[in-house]
Order: structure tokens, then sequence, then C-alpha cells
């Protein structure tokens, strides 16, 4: 394949004989080709690889843009994919989830186990009134049940928004009033750096000025003792103990683009937004996604090592693997408990075959060394992922030498919440360059453009944008629509606007540089600048407020608050912790500030917007660019 072109610019990985023996796709110049000319009937021919009630009248109506309708006129259930027809072959006697708890308690479910407590589930979650259409807010550690959760509801028609346990009592709030849920499932706790996450306390908080939740459901995990309010809170295992919870239960039949979860994502704006998927169209498009680049296998033990509570988990721990009926792994804990060589023997341990994880994880596991992984045998290791953030070569060499012993290919996947799959990605055979995403995958065209909408030559930055609509689009933003349209799609008319700077190589690789609105990528999750922001001023001692995103070694970013502060305050050590204290408690621990510094003046535009922008140049001691629209 690629003898005949000319050799590619700069440090290149080509694919070994042995990667290309076993790919799925060995020409993958042929299939893009094949893709790019006939876009609809290259999807067509995915979805028929899924089952559906009802087939398509049309592949793609787009007489409504930019709300695409994907397989329009189909009906469908992305649950009857992930579980239903599994039962119907030998598939149902193979593992679907094998999971580890932080404390070493391991559960496994064939398909027929977890299709049977998704069930039963689902029968606790209609005794308990939900129905199709209904919002059931998740809110739990990484164990199984956030998948049954998931499942079950989107079984039923319901529609459900996880929050990634990571989060605080003011961003649980905000999701469960935006999405109305009359729902919350939770745990009493989970188990991370030997410690207890008390997400059961948060919940109770949240809930409390959030009129719409009538019934909490809380698993228990750990054990130790939460509030329970009667009436109100109901244990998971009680439940499942009714007779009611029977193993047998009809699954919902679904309009292709019928809602099947929300996701919150931070924007420019405080108000997180709630992207909607649907199910035909996400189904489709994660289903094709996982099987061609992470090219799963049924021998495989696959492990993407996110939490379930971020899109990553969604379409590629849950639904993805579940609808290529693969073996899924997941983990409770954190990476680096007890030892800094927990991932690398739960790898030797579990027989992981693919590796999914993201750019910080890399470089906090890279600062313990060589010698960790080293005492572990990792060749069950066939493919390695990267997602989140742009990884920077020096990591992505570790990653490919010590943990992949140069023999694994690493899929370094360009994606977003919205885009619900892989947007760039290589596929195995794909020859790699350090840090770069490679191409567009099948069907899609990206563009560099600049702030008129024209493409920029070769090697400059500018603006990523896609040309083309994909499957697993998002079909909106909840209960508001212009917000969708114009955010994404108002920019360059016709195309769709990621938010993110990049360049294009002269081989069209693509090179993904960072955000260009106000979200900060700290290890990976996507934080509002807005968001820390109003936090920041719901402290008693600050006036105003500015957070801006500084390079940090492993975090990629980190987060640093400039504070105007209130008259009668000094500033102090003491009240920098109390500040990064009161944004923990209320956003949650992965939103701390790396630092606070009190000031006495904020950069503003005479129509009082803070500059950002120059608040970065100055702490990276960079030209401040142009300050003509600066107030004096
Ligand atoms: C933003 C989307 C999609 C899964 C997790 C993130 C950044 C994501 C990469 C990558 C460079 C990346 C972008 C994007 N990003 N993957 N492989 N290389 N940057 O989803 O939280 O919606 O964030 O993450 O900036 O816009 P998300």
């Amino acid at each position: 394949m690629s003898e005949k072109r000319p050799p590619l610019e700069g440090e290149v990985y080509y694919p070994s004989p042995e990667v290309v023996a076993q790919a799925r796709v060995k020409d993958w110049e042929a299939l893009a080709r094949r893709a790019d000319e006939d876009l609809t009937g290259f999807w067509a021919a995915e979805a028929e690889e899924l089952e559906w009630y009802r087939k398509w009248n049309r592949v793609l109506d787009d007489s409504d843009k930019p709300f695409f309708k994907w397989f329009a006129g189909a009906q469908c259930n992305i649950v009857h994919n992930a579980l239903d027809r599994h039962q119907k072959t030998w598939r149902r006697n193979k593992l679907s989830l094998v999971w580890v708890g932080e404390k070493g308690d391991v559960r496994t479910y064939s398909y027929f186990a977890l299709h049977r407590d998704v069930c039963r589930f689902a029968n606790v979650l209609k005794a308990m009134g939900v129905r199709k259409g209904d919002r059931v807010t998740i809110y739990m550690p990484r164990i199984p049940e956030i998948a049954i959760a998931m499942l079950a509801s989107a079984k039923i028609g319901a529609i459900h928004s996880v929050v990634y346990g990571g989060f605080s009592v003011d961003a649980l709030q905000q999701r469960i009033e935006d999405s109305e849920s009359r729902v919350v499932i939770t745990a009493d706790g989970g188990f991370m750096n030997g410690k207890i996450v008390e997400l059961k306390k948060t919940v109770d908080e949240a809930v409390k000025h959030a009129p719409s939740v009538e019934t909490v459901i809380v698993v228990q995990r750990t054990g130790h003792e939460v509030r329970i309010e009667a009436g109100r809170d109901y244990w998971y295992h009680d439940l499942m103990k009714l007779p009611l919870a029977q193993p047998v239960c009809a699954t919902e039949v679904m309009e292709s683009h019928d809602p099947l979860f929300i996701l919150y994502t931070s924007g420019s704006t405080g108000k997180p937004k709630g992207l909607i998927h649907g199910h035909g169209g996400y189904m489709t498009g994660v289903y094709s996604t996982l099987k061609y680049v992470f090219d799963i296998k049924d021998e495989d033990r696959y492990w993407c090592a996110a939490d379930p509570g971020w899109i990553t988990g969604h379409s590629y721990i849950v639904y993805g693997p579940l609808l290529l009926g693969a073996t899924t792994f997941m983990y409770e804990g954190s990476p680096t408990f007890p030892y800094p060589n927990r991932w690398w023997s739960l790898i030797e341990k579990y027989g992981i075959s693919i590796l999914y994880t993201a750019p910080t994880a890399i470089r906090g596991l890279m600062r313990f060394g060589e010698s960790w992984p080293n005492r572990h045998d990792l060749s069950t290791l066939r493919l390695l992922g990267s997602v989140g953030e742009p990884i920077n070569p020096e990591a992505w060499r570790w990653y490919h030498r010590v943990i992949g012993k140069g023999r694994c290919p690493i899929m370094d996947t360009w994606w977003q919440t919205e885009t619900g799959m892989f947007m760039i990605t290589p596929t195995p055979v794909v020859p790699l360059k350090p840090g770069s995403g490679t191409r567009p995958f099948f069907g899609q065209q990206a563009e560099i453009l600049d702030e008129k909408g024209d493409p920029v030559p070769d090697g400059e930055e500018g603006f990523l944008a896609l040309k083309r609509p994909w499957p697993a689009m998002a079909l909106t933003v909840y209960r508001d629509p212009e917000r969708y349209k114009n955010l994404y799609w108002s920019q360059y008319p016709g195309k769709y606007m990621a938010g993110d700077s990049a360049k294009k190589d002269k081989d069209g690789y693509f090179w993904v540089i960072g955000r260009t609105d106000d979200v900060i990528k700290v290890s990976g999750y996507r934080l509002g600048t807005a968001e820390v922001e109003s936090a920041l001023v719901s402290h008693p001692a600050i006036a105003e407020a500015a957070v801006i995103g500084l390079p940090h070694e492993v975090k990629g970013n980190a987060i640093h608050c400039y504070c105007m502060l209130r008259k009668g305050f000094k500033p102090s050590e003491e009240l920098a912790d109390e500040v990064k204290a009161h944004v923990a408690q209320h956003l949650g621990p992965i939103v701390r500030p790396e630092k606070v510094t009190f000031v006495d003046s904020l950069p503003k535009t005479r129509s009082g917007k803070i500059m950002r922008r120059v608040l970065k140049a100055r702490a990276q001691g960079l030209p401040e660019g142009d300050l003509s629209t600066m107030e004096d």
C-alpha cells in the first residue's frame, strides 16, 4: 500500500507486517476513497451490520440543516444491539464485562448475566414510574451498576444523564435541574486512592434544590453509613430483590433520532450545554469507529480506562464494546493505588490486549519511571489508544516504547462530546506521527480555516472544521436548538466548527493544538472558565475573578485564578488555600485551582469583558497582542 507513495515527512512509524496481517482493513486508502465517494452508501452498509426493528427510508435526511436526521424513518434501540441480539448467539456465554474494584474485588458478567440484570433494573425503573422520554440522572463510581443503570434507562426509552462522579454539589445540581430528572441513581460511595468518595452526601445536597427529583436509588458499594430518606431513597439491592424485578423486559421501540442520553459539557458560558445523542445514528457511528479503529476481535480484552461519566466512557466503555459483542474491562480506582504499577499489573493479570487512555495518565505514570511497567508481562497488548487532549511526542514515544514495546500502534483519536464518535483518527495500518491524530475517519473531511472561513496554507494554524455530516453527531442542545445551531454551525455555514485550533501538514495529517474558546482541558477534562469564575465569586471575599489555563507538565493545563478582593479582605496564603478549597467543594476535586493570585484590577475591554488572553500572555511572559479594545 504505502510502497508506491513518497515517504511521509517527519517522524513516521509505519505499521509492521504483523500489524498489517491482522488488520481488518488492510487497504485504508481504498476504503477511505469509497466512503468519500459514497458517504451514505458507506454508512448504510455499516448500519446493515446492526439490527433494526424497521429499516430507514433515507440514510440521511438533510432537509433541516444542521439538524441532520440519520436513518430517517427507521426504528431501533441501541440496547437491542448491545444486549438483546447477543442472546440469540454463542455470545450469551461470552464475558461482556470484567470489573475490578480498587480493593481488588472482581465481578464478571456474561452477556447473559448483563442482559438479565439490565432487564431486572429496567423493571425497577418502570415500577418507579419512569417512562419513555423521562430523564434519569446517574451519579456513580466506576462500578458495573453504572453501565446497568445506563442500559436499563435506554432499554425503556428513558434518557440518561450521567454526571461524572468527580463533580460536586453545584455542578450536579445544575445538571439535575436542567434535565428535570425524576430519578437519581447513585451509590453510597466509591473507592479512589484508598478513600471513600462521598457521592450520596453530594446527592443529598444537590437534590435539596432540585424539586423534580422524586426518587433516589442507592447502590451499596462501600457499606459505610449514609443517610437514607424515607419515601425518597431506596437501596438498589432491596429493589432488585422485589418480585417485580423480573429478568424479562421488552425493549422499547424507538425512532432512530429519539434521544438516548444527555451529556453536559462546558462551553463559553457558565451554563453547561446538554448535548443530546440519539439511538440509530449514534449506535451506527460508535459501532463502526470502534470496529475499524481498535479493530476489536472476539479474543480481545479491551480496556478503555476513562470514566463512564464522560463521552469516552459512554461511547467506548459501555455502548461501543457491547455493540460489537466484545469483552470490556473496567477498573474502579486510581492508576497509582496502592503503587504506580496498578494498571500494568491489571494488564498482566487480565490479559488486556487493547488499552485506551489519556495523555495525562501516560505522563502521570511516566514520572514513576520504566521499572514499574517493566516488572510486568505486557505482551498481550496489541493496540494502544490516546484521547482527550494533544499527546506530546515524548509521552507518545514512551507509551509506544515502554508500554507497547514498539509493537503496538497508538490510535490517537480526536473527537468530542458533540461528535459522539472518533472524527480524526488512524486505523492500525495508517502510518503514525507522534502527536497527530492522522486523518479524518472514513467519510469525513476536515479543514483548517481562518476567521473568514478560507482555508489556511498547509502548516499554518487555524480553526478546525468538519465538512460532512456523520451518524453519531449530536442531535441538538437539550431544550436549546438555537444554541446548537449558533455554537457549531453558524461560523462557517454548512460546516461544523469544533472550537479547536489545529494545523494540517503537507501529508494531510492533522495536528490539534488546543481549544479556541473559554474551555480549559485539565487532565483531559473539559472545564469552562465561566463555571469556575462563578464558583469563585460565590466566596464572600471575592468581588471579581478571571480564570485561565496555563501549561502543566502532567495535567496538560492547570487552572489559574486571578481574583479581586472585596473591601475589608486582605490577600494571604491562607485565603488563597481557602478559595481553592471552596471551588473544589462546589464544583468538584477535579476543578481545584492550581494557583490563586489576588490582583487590584483585571484587564477588560471597554464593554467590560475580561480579556483572558491578556492575562495568559502576561503569565507566560508573551507579547500581549492587540490592546486597542482595552479600557484605560
Ligand atoms: C476536546 C473535546 C472525546 C473524548 C474526550 C474529550 C480535545 C480530544 C483529542 C486528541 C487533541 C483532543 C479537543 C476537543 N481532544 N481528543 N486526540 N488530540 N485534542 O471530549 O470533553 O468533549 O473534549 O478535547 O480540544 O475539542 P470532550
